[in-house]
């Protein structure tokens, strides 16, 4: 019996599935089968004692004129993220997978195949490890060199996914000079460039802590305030946040006691008629109070104070927008920030007064994504502004305007309780079910980020749409 070769491949790092790609594309121009390589990895070059140290061909040595390596898209998608896998045998598996694709070039097709089925999985777990990093990674703020803030994450993850992220932190946090530091590896970004560090320990990434931990505190203050305790549903929640990664989130400190007093919460909420919206309210000042109580929705269980409507209680033009934003809720009324700030200029030079009419929102709280100090605006759900509808309703029934302007598809979605193009159905009179009329335009946070020649168009038709409202207002 004669024994076989069995050649020992190195693979440069345990992500490299470009190095990887290239030698296996070598080796089966060069003929070598799946059981005569051994692919070996960084920290795991021990190997077989059989093994030869130098595959039969290297990249280089592959003929220009050799048959080209036919790898389907299918399997290159699957391969790329299934190379990430911890499984040591990984590239083992992707190189017989190549092998025999260039026999059976649809072998990606047959679902029922063993190897198809495995790498499926692999790569279907690598792609779970990456979603789950991009959500539970927390930045806590050290003390930077030079003064400037530097935010530090320690991560675990289970697999080789650090590089494979590098992208999604740097477009998600470019402003912010970070650090992400792993048992694999740590990557740094310094507002321009990313580089890469060795491997770290969690005694790294708490180093430097400023005192107080901002960011720690409002995480548990964000997440405290979104735990609805009427929709608790212990399974699904420890499926989305698996207990392995609670140690490193600082809200997931709260979890057993918010979880012990939920019962207790909700029966609070009950009787506070936040689940039991029966009756509008008798007047304006009732239906403020209760709106600012209102739990119904996971915007309004995120711990900002609701912003009432503002304005004159039988006002004939009531002008909707989308739900506060950070200025309006830390001033507690509608439009003081910049868009409120295009919608006054514009109401002024169309003759508007809006003294005399009333201004509110399709939803009453600020929904945002914590950032560091800052938060970002986040748009509402459908189902968010279908629950918040009720308020609204309410308050045209209190306040009975004849002309209603919604400002954007959010605000006309609010009224109409569907879908609405903005484009489609802005600047006509659209009659409502209690008699008054509707004219939907667009919002003017749109006109801010618009650049300079979109803007001077879209702000002509935005005046020409507030100027309709003011000629049907004086009825001329
Ligand atoms: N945008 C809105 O839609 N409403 C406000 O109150 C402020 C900005």
């Amino acid at each position: 019996m004669t024994m076989q070769t069995l050649w020992r491949v190195p693979v440069a790092a345990h992500d490299d599935f470009d190095g990887w790609r290239d030698t296996a594309r070598a080796l089966i121009q060069a003929g070598v089968m799946p059981d005569q390589v051994r692919w070996s990895l960084p920290g795991n070059q021990a190997g077989d004692l059989f093994a030869a140290a130098t595959p039969p061909a290297q990249p280089a040595d592959a003929g220009a004129d050799a048959a080209p390596v036919r790898a389907s898209r299918a399997f290159v998608e699957l391969a790329n993220r299934a190379a990430l896998h911890a499984d040591p045998a990984r590239f083992d598996l992707l190189y017989r997978l190549l092998w025999r694709l260039q026999a059976v070039p649809r072998l990606m097709d047959d679902r029922a195949d063993s190897d198809v089925r495995k790498v499926d999985a692999l790569a279907r777990t690598v792609r779970r490890d990456i979603h789950k990093m991009r959500a539970f990674v927390r930045f806590r703020e050290v003390a930077g060199d030079d003064g400037t803030p530097h935010y530090v994450a320690w991560f675990e993850p289970d697999h080789h996914i650090l590089r494979a992220n590098g992208g999604f932190f740097v477009r998600r946090f470019g402003t912010m000079r970070w650090s992400i530091l792993t048992p694999q590896g740590a990557l740094h970004w310094d507002g321009e460039a990313l580089r890469e560090g060795p491997p770290a320990t969690r005694a790294d990434a708490r180093a430097n802590i400023l005192g107080g931990d901002p960011a720690e505190a409002l995480w548990r203050t964000y997440y405290a305030a979104i735990f609805n305790p009427a929709r608790l549903k212990i399974d699904a929640m420890v499926k989305e946040m698996p207990r392995r990664y609670w140690k490193n989130l600082p809200e997931a400190e709260l979890i057993p006691d918010l979880i012990a007093s939920a019962q207790a919460r909700e029966a609070a909420m009950i009787a506070l008629g936040a689940e039991d919206m029966g009756r509008p309210p008798a007047s304006l000042d009732a239906l403020d109070v209760a709106v600012d109580a209102c739990r119904r929705c996971a915007i309004g269980c995120n711990g900002t104070r609701a912003v009432a409507g503002e304005g004159v209680a039988t006002a004939p033009l009531m002008i909707v927008g989308e739900q506060p934003g950070d200025h309006e809720e830390q001033a507690g009324q509608p439009f003081v920030g910049p868009a409120g700030q295009v919608l006054r200029q514009h109401a002024q030079r169309a003759g508007l007064d809006l003294g005399a009419a009333r201004l509110t929102n399709a939803v009453r709280h600020f929904k945002h994504l914590p950032r560091g100090k800052q938060r970002l605006h986040q748009n509402p759900t459908a189902r968010e502004i279908d629950t918040c509808r009720w308020w609204l309703d309410a308050e045209r029934l209190l306040v009975r305007p004849r002309l209603v302007l919604a400002l954007g598809a959010s605000a006309a979605r609010g009224i109409l309780g569907r879908t609405v193009s903005v484009q489609q159905e802005r600047s006509r009179w659209l009659p409502l079910e209690d008699g008054a009329q509707l004219l939907i335009t667009t919002h003017p946070s749109y006109l801010l980020r618009l650049g300079p020649e979109a803007g001077v168009a879209e702000e002509a038709r935005f005046a020409d749409d507030l100027a309709m409202v003011a000629r049907a207002l004086t009825g001329a």
